[in-house]
């Protein structure tokens, strides 16, 4: 018989994409977004920031030809990337031994991270957080390697549960990956503290695991530096690391795909080596890196006045959604919500888990044109003086039972 896809039934829709869809088809004139990462400004939209609408008028101007770029990207953006993440003064820089690519988005560098593990260590196993961002176990899937989780949250106390964390990575094989959110954790909000992050480091070096970093927030939690203090931990020593990175959100510029997979070696050969293993996997899966945002990210990061209006620009971001923070944890507590502020207030970046049932967020939605993501995150940036009351009744209301 002819193979054929006659009953094939429908994929699940996508945790977090899935849910802007259903939003956009909500015929309901108050409905209320809380479910993707983006940034909103307190008009509910999304800008494009100022910085990159002058960068692009000159991108425009000098722009003479649309040939592929390097396999790795540029390397006047690679630069630029390095140097944003680990500071221009860093060792490892010096000595040569980071590498980066210019990939489509935070998610093409994890793609091309995980491809770059199966190619090198198909055995090893990728651990991440539970909970973690929906669409990391599905990338590592898909590139053929095998997951499992460490515990991330603790409930009772609304924080990170280090001694579990810790106590399941020991039993990691030498050679696995874990992955670790190097800022504004996605979807608790919580964070290693610094001390957190010496000990996250001596594990895995007893254990010889191979860290890969999750870097989609940088600007977002307490400030550019201060948010790299996890990935500052990591580089340190000589110690071999992978980050993926993403300016999708500290850009705004979740449309054009533009983030990097910076590998960290212990030499400068290993390095190049390991580069070359990468450019492998990218040119069997996109070839090469889409132009335009690189062309932004690069603008800016190497221009010093541009630099200093676009991290202006990451303050006001980062000010307006700790300032929302604040509020709705103020709107829950007004609206009479049973929560617990602190562990709240605590959170940093996009996001506030509110630890809900399934049935409280399909409720949230159906019941109140309320969408957040899996139990019960919130995308605080989305909370604007129109929508807020709203939404803080709601979750009251479903709270309430
Ligand atoms: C999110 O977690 O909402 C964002 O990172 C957007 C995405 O791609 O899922």
């Amino acid at each position: 018989m002819r193979p054929t896809f006659a009953d094939l039934q429908p994929a699940p829709p996508d945790a977090i994409l899935g849910l802007a869809e259903a939003f956009r088809a909500d015929p309901r004139t108050d409905k209320i977004s809380l479910a993707s990462g983006v940034y909103v400004d307190e008009s509910g939209t999304t800008p494009v920031l100022q910085t990159v609408l002058e960068a692009e008028q000159r991108i425009l101007h000098g722009q003479t030809t649309k040939l592929y770029k390097p396999i790795a990207g540029d390397p006047a953006y690679t630069h630029a990337v390095r140097e944003l993440l680990f500071g221009a003064e860093h060792q490892a820089l010096a000595e040569g031994r980071v590498e980066t690519l210019h990939t489509p988005g935070g998610t093409g560098a994890l793609r091309v991270a995980a491809d770059l593990v199966r190619r090198l260590r198909p055995a090893s196993t990728v651990w991440l957080s539970s909970p973690t961002w929906p669409n990391h176990p599905q990338v590592f899937d898909a590139a053929g390697l095998d997951t499992r989780t460490y515990p991330y949250l603790d409930g009772a106390r609304g924080g990170l549960d280090f001694e579990g964390m810790l106590g399941a990575l020991a039993a990691a094989a030498p050679g696995d990956v874990v992955v670790l959110h190097a800022c504004c954790h996605n979807p608790t909000g919580i964070d290693p503290t610094p001390e957190q992050w010496e000990a996250i480091a001596a594990l895995v070096d007893v254990r010889g695991l191979l860290p890969l970093l999750d870097f989609a927030y940088q600007g977002f939690g307490d400030g550019l530096n201060e948010d790299a203090v996890g990935l500052m931990t990591m580089a340190r020593s000589g110690r071999e690391l992978l980050v993926a990175s993403s300016f999708s959100k500290n850009f705004a510029l979740y449309a054009e795909r533009v983030g990097a997979l910076s590998i960290v070696a212990s030499t400068r050969p290993e390095a190049h080596a390991l580069l070359s293993h990468a450019k492998v996997a990218v040119r069997a899966n996109y070839s090469n890196p889409p132009a335009h945002g690189g062309e932004i990210v690069a603008t800016i990061l190497l221009d010093p006045a541009l630099r200093a209006r676009w991290e202006d620009e990451v303050t006001a971001m980062r000010e307006r959604i700790n300032g929302n923070r604040a509020r709705f944890v103020e709107g829950l507590e007004g609206a009479g919500a049973p929560i617990e502020p602190a562990p709240l207030l605590r959170q940093r970046g996009m996001f506030s888990l509110l630890g809900l049932t399934t049935e409280q967020v399909a409720r949230l939605r159906t019941e109140f044109g309320v969408y957040v993501v899996g139990r019960g995150r919130v995308n605080v940036a989305g909370l604007t003086g129109r929508n807020i009351g709203p939404a803080c009744a709601a979750i009251a209301a479903v709270l309430a039972g």
